[in-house]
C-alpha cells in the first residue's frame, strides 16, 4: 500500500484524502451519507475513475445503514435511488455506473430475508470492488512491463496513481512497476490544465516513490517526444467503447495524435471494469462539462481571462482507436481489432470473478 490513499472505509464511514488541497495539505475528510459522497465525487475531493467507482460502493453502503426500515423491499428502493444520486455525479468515467450496477445486481441477488442481511451483503460487495481494484492495478503494471523498454522515457498525461485508484494506479502504476523492477525510467508529466492533476497529483505521488521525473505543460509534450528520446506514451481512460474509442481527461487526443506523428507507442492502461460494451463508439459517450471557472480562474482566485469572455470546459476528449497502440489490462493487452480484444478480456475478467466466488 501507499502511504496514503484516496478513498477507504474506516469507523463505519468513508474516508477520502481530499485531492484539491494536494501537493500543500494532506487532509482526509469523514463523510457519513451516500449524499455527501455523491458530493465529493462531483467537487473531485475524489478523482479518477476506479477511485470514484469505489467511493460510489461506500457510498451505497452508507445509504442502506442509514435505511430506516426493517422491510428489505423497501431498504432495496431506497439503495437504488442512492444509486441514482451517486451516478449524477460525474456523468463519464463508466466505473461509476459500473460499481453502482454490481452493487445493485448484488443486492438484489442476494435475496436477503433481513436488513442486517443486505446491510452485510452491501458492505461485502463494495470491500470486494475495493479490494479487487488495487489487484488489478498491479496485474496491469505486470501486464505492461511485456511492452516497456529498459531504458524507457515516458509522456504522462493526468494522474493516474495510487490517488486516482485504491492502489497502485494504472499508467502510473506502470510507471511505477518500471523503476520497482530496475528499469532506467524517466518520465515527462504533463501539468493537466485545469485542475492540474498532473503537476499537484502526478508529480507529488513520483517524487513520493523516487522516479526520476519532470513537470511539462500540455502543449509542450509534441517538443518533448521529437527532442527529449521519449519511447512510450501512457495514459488511464475513463470510459471505452467496445471499438476501442477511449474518454479520457482532455488532451489524451492530441497526445496520441502527436505520438503516432513521431511513431512511438501511445498505451492505455485501464482495468476492464472501464469497457463499456454497451457503448458501440466514442461518438456515444456523454462527455462531461465542468464549471467555466476552472479555466476562468486559477483555482477560483486569480482571474486570467477578460471578464465576459466565453469558456468551453468539456472535461474529457474522444481518442479514436486508431491512434491506439494497445489497452493493457489486468487480462492481458488488447491490440487491434479492439472489438473482438477487448470483449475477450471482459470475458475473462467475468470468468475470473466467477471461479473465485
Ligand atoms: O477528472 P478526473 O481527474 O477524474 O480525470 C481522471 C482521468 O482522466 C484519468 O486519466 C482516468 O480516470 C484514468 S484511470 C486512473
Amino acid at each position: 500500500m501507499a502511504k496514503y490513499y484516496s478513498i477507504k472505509w474506516v469507523d463505519n464511514a468513508v474516508s477520502m484524502l481530499d485531492q484539491r488541497l494536494l501537493p500543500h495539505e494532506e487532509k482526509y475528510n469523514t463523510y457519513t451519507t451516500f449524499e455527501e459522497v455523491a458530493k465529493a465525487i462531483n467537487v473531485m475531493v475524489v478523482r479518477g475513475a476506479p477511485a470514484i467507482g469505489a467511493s460510489a460502493a461506500y457510498g451505497l453502503v452508507l445509504a442502506v445503514n442509514a435505511a430506516e426500515t426493517e422491510d428489505v423491499g423497501t431498504g432495496l428502493e431506497q439503495l437504488k435511488k442512492a444509486g441514482d444520486v451517486l451516478k449524477a455525479a460525474r456523468p463519464t468515467a463508466v466505473n461509476l455506473f459500473w460499481a453502482v450496477d454490481r452493487m445493485v445486481k448484488k443486492a438484489v441477488q442476494a435475496n436477503a430475508q433481513t436488513m442486517d442481511e443486505l446491510r452485510a451483503v452491501v458492505k461485502a460487495e463494495a470491500d470486494l470492488i475495493w479490494e479487487e481494484d488495487a489487484d488489478m492495478c498491479f496485474r496491469m503494471a505486470e501486464n505492461a512491463m511485456q511492452v516497456t523498454p529498459d531504458q524507457v522515457v515516458f509522456v504522462h498525461h493526468c494522474n493516474t496513481g495510487a490517488l486516482a485508484t485504491v492502489d497502485y494506479g494504472t499508467a502510473l502504476g506502470v510507471i511505477r512497476r518500471a523503476h520497482e523492477v530496475g528499469k532506467d525510467v524517466f518520465a515527462y508529466v504533463d501539468e493537466t490544465r485545469p485542475r492540474l492533476q498532473g503537476a499537484r497529483l502526478t508529480a507529488w505521488e513520483l517524487q513520493e516513490l523516487g522516479v526520476p521525473h519532470a513537470v511539462i505543460v500540455d502543449g509542450a509534450s509534441g517538443y518533448v517526444m521529437r527532442n527529449k528520446g521519449v519511447n512510450m506514451v501512457v495514459f488511464g481512460c475513463d470510459r471505452i467503447a467496445a471499438n476501442g474509442d477511449l474518454a479520457n481527461k482532455n488532451v489524451t487526443y492530441n497526445l496520441a495524435l502527436a505520438a503516432k506523428a513521431h511513431g512511438i507507442p501511445a498505451y492505455s492502461v485501464r482495468p476492464t471494469s472501464t469497457v463499456d460494451l454497451n457503448t458501440a463508439s466514442g461518438d456515444l459517450i456523454d462527455i462531461e462539462e465542468r464549471p467555466s471557472d476552472e479555466i476562468s480562474h486559477v483555482f477560483g482566485k486569480a482571474h486570467i481571462i477578460p471578464e465576459g469572455v466565453e469558456v468551453f470546459n468539456p472535461a474529457f476528449d474522444v481518442t479514436p482507436n486508431e491512434l491506439i497502440t494497445g489497452i493493457i489490462t489486468e487480462e492481458g493487452i488488447a491490440y487491434p481489432p479492439f472489438e473482438k480484444s477487448l470483449a475477450e478480456m471482459v470475458q475473462k475478467a467475468e470468468d475470473r470473478r466467477k471461479n473465485r466466488k
